[in-house]
This record gives C-alpha cells, sequence and structure tokens, in this order.
C-alpha cells in the first residue's frame, strides 16, 4: 500500500525523508518520490521503481530545505511511473496521499473545466487542484479551505500537504487510510502512514481518527488537531514504542527469513503475555459476550489471517462446541449473512489491523449490533480501534509481506482463545486444561527444533525445493486442522515463488482436481500423524498411482507407516512427532476415527510445526527461483484499499 510521511525539522529533511520512505517499502510499492520548501518555492524529485532509484536522482539533484514530504505508491490510478508518482504539486503546494478518492473523475472533469492541466493519470492529483482552487478562494485560512475540500472527496485518504509560502506547518488529514503525527524532543514535527514510519524520528506519537485533520508544526504545544466537524479536538500523544532497531535485517538475507527464524522466541514472548503464570491458564480481556452465551462465533479475515481463522474453526467446534462461520472479508459484505445480536460474536483476524476489506467486514457486523473482538498485531490500527476488545497477537514489526510469525502468533492467540472457550463452556476439564497449556508451552521449543531440522541441509528437504522450483503447478494437501495450513502453503508460494499452487481439502481431490495429477505436478502432503493420517495416505496412494510425486511432511512414525504401505514417495520430510513429545502415543492410535481430548492437543499443535515447515519451503524455493522474497511484486503488506 501507498506510505506517506511529512516533517519539518531544524535542518535538511531529504536525507530523513529517505530514511522514512525506505522504512515504508515493506507496504509495498512501484514509485516513490519527495518535495521540499527551500526560500519559497517547492522542489520536487520523483522516480519509477525502488527507492534506490529515487536516491540516484536525490545524489545528483539534491534537494534543499528543512520541511518535506516523501510517498511510496502502489499504483491503483495509473501505471507506476514518474509522472504518477507522488508528490503532486504546482507552485504553491506539494501533496502527497494513500487511498482512493472514487469520484475523482467528476472532479477532474469540474477542474479541467475551470482551466486546470492535469500532468497524471492518478486520481490523487484532484486533490492538488481543489485545494489551490480553494486556496484561491479563501486565501491563506487553511481551516477554511479544509472545511471546503475534505467533505467533497469521496472514498479513503491519509493526505499530507506542504505549502510553498508555509515553511512553519504541513497539513494532514485522514478519511479511512491511516495517518499518524509525532514530535522529536528538538524541534521535529512529523506525520506518517504509521508508528514503524515515525519510529527513529519522533519520539511521542498520535493516530488521527477518521475524519480529522491537523496542522502540524515544529512542537506539539502549537500544532492543532480538528474533528470532522472542524472543531478543534485534544491534542493526545504516547510515547512511541517501537525502536528504529525493528527494521534491522541483522545478517539475516531478508526480514522473511529473519521473521521465520524468531518465531521461537516470539511464541515465547507470546505465551508469556497471554498466559498467566500463577494460575497456568490464558489470560483474556472480558468479551462483549461470555463464553457461555456465544452460540455462533463469526469470523471474518483475508489471506492469511483467513487461513488462521479456518483453523480456530476446527479447534473452537472441536474443543468448545461453539460454531465457527469464517468468511473471506471481501465476500462477507456482498452476501447477506445471517447475524444474531444476542447469541452470535464477531472476530477480525488482521495482522495489520488496517486490510480495508476486513475493517469494512468488521463495520458490517458492528451495524448487525454484534460484539467485536479483534486479533491483530498492530494495536493502534484502525481495526483495534473499532473493534470492542482486542487480542493482540504481540508479534512484534512483520515487515516480509509474505506473513509468517503473524500467522502463527494469530493461531497462538486463537488457540488461547479456543482453550479458554472450552474451559469456561464445561468441555475441557481443568487437568485437560492443564494439558493444553502445557502443549502450548512447548511449542517455542518444538518450533526451534523444526526449524533446526529444515535448515540444517536435510537432503529430503532441499530436494523437495528443487522439485518445486521447477514446477508451474503444485498442489498442497492436507486433512482437518491440516487443509487450511496447505491453503496457507499454497498461498506462501504463490506469492513469494509465483508458481501457481492451490491448497486442497485431501479428500477432495478425488472429485475433480486429481485430473490435474501427472508427473509435472508435484503434490506437497502435510499428513501429521493424527487422526486423518490413514485416510490421508489412501489419497496419497490415488495421487501417487497416477505419476504424481508426492513430498511427504510428517513426522518418523507417519513416514515410516507411509513407506510400509508401498507408496512412491518423491520426497519425505521428517517433522517433529507432537504426540511422542506430549506421551501420547499409547493413547493414541494412527487411524483411529474419533476424537479422544488428547487428540484435541495434537490437533491444536499440529498446525504450528507445519506452518512452519511451509513457510522455509515457500522461503528456500523463493530464493531458488530468484524473485524478491520481502516485497514480492505486485504485493503490499497491508492492502488498504477494497
Ligand atoms: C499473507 O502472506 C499475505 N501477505 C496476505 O494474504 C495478508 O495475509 C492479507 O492481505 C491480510 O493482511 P492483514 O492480516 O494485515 O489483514
Amino acid at each position: 500500500m501507498c506510505g506517506i510521511i511529512g516533517m519539518m525539522g531544524n535542518g535538511s529533511v531529504a536525507g530523513s525523508l529517505l530514511d522514512a520512505l525506505r522504512r515504508l517499502e515493506y507496504r509495498g510499492y512501484d514509485s516513490a518520490g519527495m518535495a521540499t520548501v527551500s526560500e519559497g518555492s517547492i522542489s520536487r524529485r520523483r522516480s519509477e521503481g525502488k527507492i534506490v532509484n529515487l536516491a540516484n536522482v536525490l545524489s545528483q539533484e539534491p534537494l534543499a530545505g528543512n520541511i518535506g514530504i516523501g510517498h511510496t505508491r502502489w499504483a491503483t490510478h495509473g501505471v507506476p511511473s514518474e509522472k504518477n508518482a507522488h508528490p503532486h504539486s504546482n507552485d504553491r503546494l506539494a501533496i502527497v496521499h494513500n487511498g482512493i478518492i472514487e469520484n475523482f473523475a467528476v472532479l477532474k472533469r469540474e477542474l479541467q473545466d475551470q482551466g486546470f492541466c492535469f500532468e497524471s493519470d492518478t486520481d490523487s492529483e484532484v486533490i492538488l487542484h481543489l485545494l489551490t482552487a480553494s486556496l484561491t478562494r479563501h486565501g491563506e485560512d487553511i481551516p477554511r479551505v479544509c472545511a471546503d475540500v475534505l467533505p467533497r472527496l469521496r472514498g479513503m485518504f491519509a493526505l499530507v500537504v506542504m505549502f510553498a509560502d508555509r515553511e512553519d506547518l504541513l497539513l494532514g488529514a485522514r478519511h479511512g487510510s491511516p495517518l499518524a503525527l509525532g514530535f522529536d524532543s528538538d524541534g521535529g514535527g512529523y506525520f506518517g502512514s504509521d508508528a514503524l514510519s515515525l519510529s527513529g524520528l519522533a519520539d511521542r506519537i498520535a493516530y488521527l481518527q477518521d475524519g480529522d485533520w491537523a496542522l502540524l508544526s515544529r512542537d506539539e504545544s502549537s500544532s492543532r488537531l480538528y474533528g470532522g466537524d472542524n472543531d478543534l479536538k485534544e491534542l493526545r500523544t504516547e510515547p512511541l514504542t517501537i525502536s528504529s532497531g525493528a527494521f534491522g535485517k541483522g545478517n539475516y538475507r531478508h526480514f522473511m527469513e529473519k521473521e521465520i527464524l524468531e518465531q521461537p522466541s516470539v511464541w515465547g514472548d507470546v505465551l508469556a503475555a497471554r498466559l498467566d503464570p500463577q494460575v497456568r491458564r490464558p489470560r483474556l480481556p472480558r468479551l462483549p459476550l461470555a463464553f457461555r452465551d456465544i452460540r455462533t462465533l463469526h469470523i471474518t479475515a483475508c489471506g492469511t489471517a483467513y487461513y488462521a481463522g479456518l483453523v480456530a474453526k476446527y479447534w473452537l467446534e472441536a474443543l468448545a462446541k461453539i460454531s465457527v462461520d469464517v468468511d473471506f472479508a471481501s465476500e462477507l459484505r456482498y452476501r447477506s449473512p445471517v447475524l444474531r445480536r444476542d447469541d452470535s460474536l464477531a472476530m477480525c483476524i488482521s495482522q495489520s489491523g488496517e486490510t480495508m476489506d476486513s475493517l469494512e467486514a468488521l463495520r458490517l457486523y458492528k451495524r448487525s449490533g454484534l460484539g467485536t473482538v479483534a486479533v491483530v498485531n498492530v494495536e493502534h490500527s484502525s481495526i483495534a480501534r473499532e473493534s470492542d476488545v482486542v487480542l493482540a497477537t504481540h508479534a512484534g514489526v512483520e515487515i516480509g509481506v509474505a506473513s509468517t510469525k503473524a500467522f502463527t502468533t494469530q493461531l497462538l492467540t486463537l488457540a488461547c482463545f479456543a482453550i479458554t472457550a472450552a474451559s469456561e463452556r464445561g468441555y475441557m476439564s481443568d487437568s485437560d486444561a492443564d494439558t493444553a497449556v502445557s502443549a502450548l508451552s512447548c511449542l517455542p521449543g518444538l518450533a526451534s527444533q523444526c526449524l533446526t531440522n529444515l535448515l540444517g541441509g536435510d537432503e529430503n528437504f532441499l530436494h523437495a525445493t528443487q522439485v518445486l522450483s521447477h514446477a508451474k503447478d503444485v498442489l498442497y494437501l492436507g486433512r482437518g486442522v491440516s487443509y487450511p495450513i496447505a491453503l496457507e502453503g499454497a498461498l506462501k508460494i504463490k506469492e513469494i515463488s509465483y508458481i501457481h499452487a492451490e491448497g486442497y481439502a485431501a479428500g477432495e481431490m478425488k472429485h475433480g482436481p486429481i485430473a490435474l495429477v501427472d508427473d509435472t505436478v508435484p503434490i506437497v502432503a502435510l499428513a501429521p500423524y493424527d487422526r486423518w493420517f490413514s485416510k490421508t495416505l489412501s489419497n496419497l496412494h490415488e495421487v501417487s498411482s497416477r505419476g504424481g510425486d508426492v513430498i511427504l511432511f510428517s513426522s518418523k512414525r507417519g513416514i515410516a507407516h507411509a513407506k510400509e504401505s508401498g507408496i512412491d514417495l518423491r520426497a519425505s520430510i521428517e517433522l517433529v512427532d507432537c504426540a511422542s513429545v506430549l506421551c501420547l502415543e499409547d493413547t493414541y492410535l494412527a487411524g483411529e476415527i474419533g476424537v479422544d481430548k488428547d487428540l484435541g492437543i495434537l490437533d491444536v499443535m499440529h498446525p504450528f510445526i507445519y506452518s512452519l515447515a511451509v513457510q522455509v519451503l515457500a522461503h528456500d524455493v523463493a530464493i531458488l527461483k530468484g524473485t524478491d522474497v520481502d516485497q514480492p511484486r505486485n504485493l503490499a503488506k497491508s492492502v488498504t484499499v477494497e
């Protein structure tokens, strides 16, 4: 998504603007630019492609000035090009915009009729000319200009405006897309799309609410915040706690690699935050509806977060006997969901907390009168702010566009939610809850062991990455709680390796997709040695006997069992055997249909381990393919447009 930054200080800002734009890269972009004011005139530099191109332009033509704005553009209207890159400017002002102006065509015609010439194909440029026209009408009365222009913009915008004749202020406005402002302790004032963009600059931060606009100066006391009604609001800042160190890749090749390998420690941090050490139970805030009164939980999310919701469905229905609906946010809003306010709870899962589809779906839940719970990684995000209760996932900053630790910490949070629900609804005894919490507490160690095995040069794993890196089509299969992980694994390899992959319920293959199978289609099978194992093995025989190259991820026992069955495996990768870790072997016969409570605990653990496998698999295949692992083509970290 687009990223915007504005800053004013006591010295040249061009270098700091460039650094801030680098911190916005993770949002995904295809062009960048910045502008400054110096001696009453606006100068601008823009470039297509990566920030390094802009840095090269600046090295040839430096920018002077102690006030400036910057932008990373993810194209919505108008191709990625220097012409369409922000800032858009004239001799009076310059603007940067994140969002979509839905009525831009009407406004553009109106402005062209007034004689304005457009140099770009973007929707954003209408804002520049509307503000210019209003400044001409209302002189330097900026509050009047805001009251005149902002209500005319339909759609979403986070906006920062710089004026040629005002080197002492920046105007920022927010409607839908996020915008924060901040200050440092030596006369610096800042606007930014998010806390990450201001880290390393500001030490205090405030988040504009929808409809807010602000006149920012170099210190907090002379800055002004206004509400959508143009009335003055109290400007309350808080310490900005994200250190710019969150940005370091350290010795890792990619942020994604760092974030995959951080998971053992991050899981430990999440469990430390989420589990009460005295009573050894998850700590959850009070929900809008007591667990005992919940008949249906409606979950909405997008992409990887949606798959976390699918895993939660298996857990909550098996352990807590709560009926769970899981909807793609972009679909939920365009069907007529049956939402009963008296016995249903709504949940929105989102790493960024700014995904517009998910935010609008949350608003639909709220309009239907449901209590809302946000499972988010960014605690000050729009989804968090608009929900009744927030369950923070505490993953820490996730920069890689492909979600990894954010996904598994969503699962950890949802596992705690499911265990609490089962306990409070009387479906999980104290001793079972003890077992469940003990199982969760084993996960950081298991993750460390699993990653060590996967990255330790396992011949089979290396062979599997080679096979996939040459494939045009790949199928990921799983059953039960491994089915959503198969979907997630397919998404991971799609989004960073650009290989077409589909996740499928293993049992569904014979109902059509098996027609795809021949010796050019590798099959990645996620088959923990669990109650679905024997059925999955039958499905794998079906595809293997038709030439499919089966790459099996399972435990030692599962692989042995598969080989004894005579299946021809292209590769088998051994993953941690959770049953043995929990000493559950003796209560467990593979393939037995039926649910022993302990099996429920295994079902809670397996998704974590198999998520690590598909993350590393996708990452390593992408390395072989030479794609941009952290910023895959066409993708954004947070999709803040519908
Ligand atoms: C995940 O790897 C993708 N980058 C994408 O599917 C992402 O999960 C989706 O866009 C939802 O983002 P959110 O969690 O920030 O709402």
